[in-house]
């Protein structure tokens, strides 16, 4: 009788906060895990095999496939986290930010996806989630996110394209929008103020992403969805 091969889940943005999350959360599912960042250091758990390298470039993504395939033999999720948007006014973006900004959100998508997916249609399914802000799809006066929503919207909208294109394949594409989540590298005085944002009155967790995304990882007839954890935010203002 065969074995059942382990399943095996890539995570961007892994070496701090909701990827750090994500790369316990997988594992208590009993996945390996790749875990990929500019900074990652080693993991002690064998089972967890570190990618070092910027996700905007395409050698970075191809190093990531290689490590997984290499050390598991497969590839089943893939969590798109790595990121970041500082929040500015419209007009006082910079050249070199907005560059940042797609570089790393859309085209550190678009490599790894890519090649992902290619993987996954070789084993006939697998899940793809994406990691986004939840302004970028109801902007509000009070918050600055046009940027966010260019790169997050965008990804948003290629979430469902994506589902649309591989579901006769097996292959599965969700997003989940992200309200404030408390983040020990934000100073501490800024929280009451952004937890005010929130109709739920608090911040979120990382647990409250890490449940979101491994519900997801398990709804096998959830496709194409954008599962707001935002304390209510998107319910209206
Ligand atoms: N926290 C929030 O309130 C919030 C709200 C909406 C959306 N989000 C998004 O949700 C995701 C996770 O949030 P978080 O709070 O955990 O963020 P975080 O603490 O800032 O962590 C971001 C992660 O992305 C990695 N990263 C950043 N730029 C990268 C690059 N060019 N190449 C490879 N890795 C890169 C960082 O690692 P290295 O520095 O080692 O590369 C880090 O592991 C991010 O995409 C963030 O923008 C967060």
């Amino acid at each position: 009788m065969g074995t059942v091969a382990r399943k095996v889940a890539i995570i961007t943005g892994a070496s701090r906060g909701v990827g750090e999350g994500l790369v316990a959360g997988y594992r208590r599912l009993g996945y390996g895990v790749v875990a990929t960042s500019r900074s990652i250091k080693e993991s002690q758990d064998l089972d967890v095999v570190t990618v070092r390298g910027d996700i905007a470039d395409p050698a970075t993504a191809r190093r990531v496939i290689r490590a997984g395939l290499d050390r598991f033999g497969r590839i089943d999720a893939l969590v798109n986290n790595g990121g970041a948007i500082a929040a500015k006014s419209f007009t006082e973006y910079t050249s070199a930010e907005f560059e940042a900004v797609t570089s790393v959100n859309l085209n550190g998508f678009l490599r790894l996806t890519q090649l992902t997916v290619k993987q996954m249609l070789t084993y006939g399914g697998g899940h793809v989630v994406q990691i986004i802000s939840s302004p970028s799809s109801h902007a509000s006066w009070d918050v600055s996110s046009v940027l966010a929503s260019l790169a997050r919207g965008g990804l948003q909208s290629a979430t469902k394209a994506l589902a649309g294109e591989f579901a006769c394949k097996g292959i599965r594409s969700n997003a989940v929008a992200l309200g404030v989540i408390r983040n020990p590298m934000r100073p501490e005085a800024y929280n009451q103020t952004l937890a005010a944002m929130h109709p739920l009155g608090r911040l979120g967790e990382i647990d409250d992403i890490v449940d979101a995304v491994l519900y997801l990882e398990n709804a096998s007839f959830v496709t194409g969805a954008t599962l707001h954890v935002d304390g209510g935010q998107s319910a209206g203002h």
